[in-house]
């Protein structure tokens, strides 16, 4: 059931110091590959960084997140091209890369890994560390590998009644 890993799903920033296999890899990457994307564009490309090196330099662009260079995989999601105009007023890219990214955080759960969101990073240190060309956007980087604590912990989140409302805007 998908309600179980989005419950199971939570921010993972402390790592076992644990390979991911290739094929679990591989895995996330294909739930992120058949994600939907608006007008189907796929705006996306994926770079996967294993290298202790590069996660060492990467952490220090993410703001000195300490963690990010001790997870075994960092998957930065880059925007190669335009979405699609969406209500008139904004770009789909970054929406379309956030449900693919989203897609990968559920299937590592499924495979008993633990992924982090990373927002916080400087753009240009990272397409440097990364050698991605002046044109490519960096919408966001996720961590992946396996959780030191893999147990569920109890969301915080706005009640049902205060984000949903029937019938008319209240
Ligand atoms: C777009 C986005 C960016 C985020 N950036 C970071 C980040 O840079 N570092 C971090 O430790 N957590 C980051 N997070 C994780 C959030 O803080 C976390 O998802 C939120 O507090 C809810 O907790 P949960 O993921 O455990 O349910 C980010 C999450 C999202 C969705």
């Amino acid at each position: 059931m998908i309600l179980e890993e989005i419950l199971k799903r939570k921010s993972v920033r402390s790592y076992l110091d644990k390979p991911v296999k290739e094929e679990k890899l591989n895995e996330v990457l294909e739930a992120g590959r058949l994600a939907p994307s608006a007008c189907n564009i796929q705006p996306w490309k994926f770079i996967v960084v294993k290298g202790k090196k590069r996660r060492e330099k990467l952490a220090i662009a993410c703001k000195n997140q300490k963690f990010v260079g001790e997870v075994p995989v960092i998957i930065a999601a880059c925007i190669v091209s335009k979405g699609y105009n969406m209500g008139g007023w904004y770009d789909s890219a970054v929406l379309d890369i956030g449900i693919a990214f989203d897609h990968m955080t559920l299937q590592a759960v499924h495979l008993g890994l633990g992924t982090c969101w990373i927002g916080a990073f400087k753009e240009n240190k990272v397409k440097k560390i990364l050698e991605i060309p002046d044109e490519i956007k960096v919408a966001a980087l996720l961590t992946l590998g396996y959780p030191k604590d893999p147990t569920e912990v109890k969301k915080n989140r706005k009640p049902i009644e205060e984000i949903v409302s029937y019938k008319k805007y209240t």
